[in-house]
């Protein structure tokens, strides 16, 4: 019998969990369960029965795939899967998948609710400004850019966005202005909003120089990873223009020197929780599920992210 691991340190809501496990029952595997684990060994322990795995942001590096002889899938319910090292996956034929799309509306919805609050000031009383014909530049035009697009158009914002892997037609078609290349993102918003994934071309990619073509007021929202912003411009930036203010869903490592130096100016959720909705566990989770249980039934590698 099949045994399935969902092992996640940030758990999925209790539904989401009760439904994965329906799922993977039904299908008559085995249900495994692994949440909020303290150390990496427990998950290490945890992996070695695994046919196949669920995870969040968890961690699974050559370590974890050595630790899990049997393991023949590992689906990242979510969309980054840059915390799976897809080489040692590959060498072993181990399977990986996202689910994209599956969590996009709560990261698109937190963007706006980052925005909102900071704003408003933190909703002190005091004077703050509005949405309503602003510029928001969208950096990656995948399912949360497009929600993001979306929800910005009924604040009255006005949107454009890059993404050298989408059609120009795509985003015209949603009222969206393309824009042919990152400065031009930049250097055209008064608010920027970060949906790309951490790989080696973005990470550090977004610094000083970029950051600088901002216009007055300039706002970036991050609810993508912290990786692709390079802390040391973000540091220079924050010190030579004192309108520039960050948000981030993923705080920097050096998020206790802007606190420090530039109170007022930024706001990091204290854990990560752009896709800790309901809707979005059930969505992702309920996926990873079906993938699974698609792959053992029937072979069916859609969504699979690694080449072997
Ligand atoms: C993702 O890549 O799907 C998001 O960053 C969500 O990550 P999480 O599942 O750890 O909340």
């Amino acid at each position: 019998m099949k045994t399935v691991l969902v092992a996640t340190e940030k758990p999925f809501a209790k539904a989401a969990v009760e439904n994965i496990k329906q799922i993977i029952t039904d299908a008559g595997f085995r249900f495994q369960l692994l949440e909020k684990y303290s150390s990496k060994e427990d998950l290490l322990k945890a992996v070695s029965e695994a046919n196949a795995l669920i995870i969040r942001s968890d961690i699974v590096d050559r370590e974890v795939v050595a630790a899990a002889p049997h393991l023949e899938i590992v689906v990242r319910a979510g969309a980054g899967y840059d915390n799976i090292d897809l080489a040692a996956c590959s060498e072993r034929k181990i399977v990986a998948m996202n689910t994209p799309g599956q969590n996009a509306n709560a990261v698109a919805e937190l963007v706006f609710g980052m925005l909102i609050y900071k704003i408003r000031n933190q909703f002190d009383g005091s004077t703050g400004t509005e949405l309503r014909g602003k510029t928001l530049g969208i950096y990656g035009y995948g399912y949360i850019g497009r929600l993001v697009a979306q929800i910005a158009h009924g604040f009255g914002m006005q949107t454009s966005a890059f993404d050298p892997f989408v059609d120009n037609s795509l985003m015209e078609k949603d009222g969206v202005k393309p824009v042919q290349t990152v400065k031009d993102l930049f250097s055209g918003n008064q608010y920027v909003t970060l949906h790309i994934p951490a790989n080696d071309q973005t990470k550090r990619s977004i610094g000083f120089d970029l950051l600088s073509l901002m216009p007055q007021g300039a706002c970036l929202v991050n609810t993508a990873r912290k990786e692709v912003i390079d802390e040391e411009g973000l540091l220079q930036v924050f010190e030579k223009r004192n309108d520039f203010v960050y948000l981030a869903d993923v705080a920097p490592d050096n998020a206790s020197v802007i606190a420090e130096k530039y109170a007022g100016r930024y706001y990091f959720t204290p854990k990560k929780c752009g896709a800790q909705t309901h809707e979005a566990n059930n969505n992702a989770g309920l996926a990873a599920a079906r993938q699974i249980v698609g792959f053992f039934q029937k072979g069916d590698k859609t969504f699979q992210v690694n080449k072997f």
